[in-house]
């Protein structure tokens, strides 16, 4: 979808359809689409939040996009009906459109930038591997504004692409996307920028640097294991200091391995390297941005299958930073990966490290589809990632660390355990165990499980089952913020 702005007046804008949002109450409207304000008065218009209808007025083809009660519009009503509204042109007629922004309804930038992203994650089409799947796609959304919001519109346009490209991969079956693969897939990525490199270490990489931890989690599966590292370093940083690390899960399938999972939803578990895909596309993002903020990440990449090579409850592992972990059970292999990754990370110059990984089905039971749990060993950090969080529309709220919840991974063998059977807190404990490994400096965990990849609609912008796309935003925000 090309993206583009203009100024007013209206007329002077070519496009196939002219798109608006409709509070309840509705506003007068502008005199160029007056006919529709007939509707509206009537009650004809859809104001209802993500309801779209397209009418024909005084000759022209105008899309009126409901955003729910006027008291209560904010980024994730305006990205609705923009989504709604994307929805139903490409159920139609497709082509251009002309989205007029309403300076009484929201902030001009940020509406503009809601609008992008709803209409791009909105009219995201997972079915990807359907035979017959043509439908008329949006060409060109031109917003057009009394206020110059060209460049907030431009890397709006740039994070919600890359955001869908997250999706894509998430959404990619395990018999397509391996670990292999995907580090393949994040080289390709690399070798369009001249500020992005990439590469992948296989087993007897790992090996030399003593990765046991993730080496064991891959080591029941035929396709290979890959520690994938990117590493962005634009001209002239803002601040030379600073290495924003970047760290996801990439399990390109999850059974749960010998602890095998109940066969309800495994499907899902193609999924599972949501947190690594969001890594991936989000530093396409950062160098496509040009953001001076030095970065790299790191996905630990691997399948957990269950097999006569796998990795067993009871056997004792030794991570790359020399501490011992005692398997208790082999599905919480997550963060056996993120051990090796986050010390990874830490050797490769991370300064400030962010973890994305959906690491415990108890995250979605507590907080849905919406917002993710955010841990952290530093408090001002882990505040600076639910900002961006917030600010992003990756929504993300704080959970608490404490080092008495230390003892639910205490081990009579090793240095720790990977899984209590009490269960009890468990994405906290799981947040107490990767602190471990996260070295010295800054380090907040993202648990992403509820909101990276969707068993069923959210019923808004999210509208498709499967990837979201989750923490792209997040991070492009995140770096934005660090390059200032
Ligand atoms: N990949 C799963 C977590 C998950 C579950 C993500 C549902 C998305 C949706 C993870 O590896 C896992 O299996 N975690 C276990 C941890 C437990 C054994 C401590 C879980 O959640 O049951
Ligand atoms: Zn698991
Ligand atoms: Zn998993």
């Amino acid at each position: 979808m090309e993206i583009d702005v203009t100024g007013v007046p209206i007329e002077a804008v070519d496009a196939d359809t002219f798109a608006l949002a409709i509070p309840d109450p509705a506003d007068p409207l502008p005199a160029e689409v007056e006919g529709l304000w007939t509707l509206v008065a009537s009650g004809e218009a859809p104001t209802q939040r993500g309801s779209a209808r397209l009418v024909h007025v005084d000759g022209r083809r105008v899309l009126g996009a409901g955003v729910g009660p006027r008291a209560e519009v904010d980024a994730d009503a305006i990205r609705d009906a923009a989504a709604g509204a994307a929805r139903e042109l490409q159920a139609s007629v497709g082509g251009s459109v002309a989205w007029i922004l309403d300076p009484a309804l929201l902030a001009p930038e940020e509406q503009a930038r809601a609008v992008i992203e709803g209409a791009v994650l909105g009219g995201y089409d997972p079915g990807a591997w359907k035979t017959q799947n043509d439908r008329p796609l949006i060409e060109r959304l031109t917003l057009v504004s009394e206020v110059d919001v060209g460049e907030t519109a431009r890397q709006a346009g740039v994070v919600a692409e890359w955001t869908n490209h997250a999706r894509d991969l998430a959404n990619r079956p395990a018999n397509d996307l391996t670990p292999v693969e995907l580090a393949e897939h994040a080289a390709g990525i690399a070798a369009r920028f001249d500020t992005l490199t990439s590469s992948g270490l296989g087993p007897e990489e790992m090996l030399v640097r003593g990765m046991g931890a993730i080496l064991a989690v891959g080591q029941g599966s035929q396709n290979e294991p890959r520690m994938i590292l990117m590493r962005y370093e634009p001209t002239w940083p803002t601040q030379p200091d600073l290495v924003l690390g970047l760290v996801g899960k990439g399990m390109t399938f999850d059974t749960g391995g010998i602890s095998l999972k109940k066969r309800d939803y495994m499907e899902d578990m193609k999924g599972d390297m949501a947190g690594g895909g969001a890594v991936i596309a989000a530093m396409g993002a950062i160098a496509e941005l040009g953001l001076p903020v030095r970065a790299i990440a790191v996905v630990g990449a691997a399948e957990n299958m269950p097999g006569g090579s796998s990795y067993r409850p009871g056997d004792i592992l030794t991570a790359m930073n020399g501490k011992t972990i005692e398997v208790t059970d082999t599905d919480a292999e997550g963060r056996i990966v993120l051990a090796d990754a986050l010390a990874y990370a830490r050797e490769e110059g991370a300064t400030h490290l962010l973890d994305l990984a959906t690491l415990t089905g108890a995250m979605e039971r507590a907080l849905g589809d919406f917002y993710a749990g955010v841990f952290g060993n530093d408090a001002a950090w882990r505040d600076q990632v639910v900002a961006a969080g917030e600010a992003s529309g990756d929504h993300a709220w704080p959970w608490p660390m404490h080092p008495r919840y230390g003892r639910f991974i205490e081990s009579a063998f090793a240095d720790m355990k990977n899984h209590n059977i009490r269960a009890q807190g468990i994405p906290v404990y799981a947040a107490e165990f990767l602190r471990e490994f996260a070295g010295e400096g800054p380090w907040a965990h993202i648990d992403m499980a509820g909101t990276g990849f969707l068993t069923w609609s959210r019923g808004d912008y999210l509208s498709q089952k499967g990837g979201t796309g989750y923490g792209v935003r997040l991070i492009a925000e995140l770096a934005a913020r660090l390059s200032a």
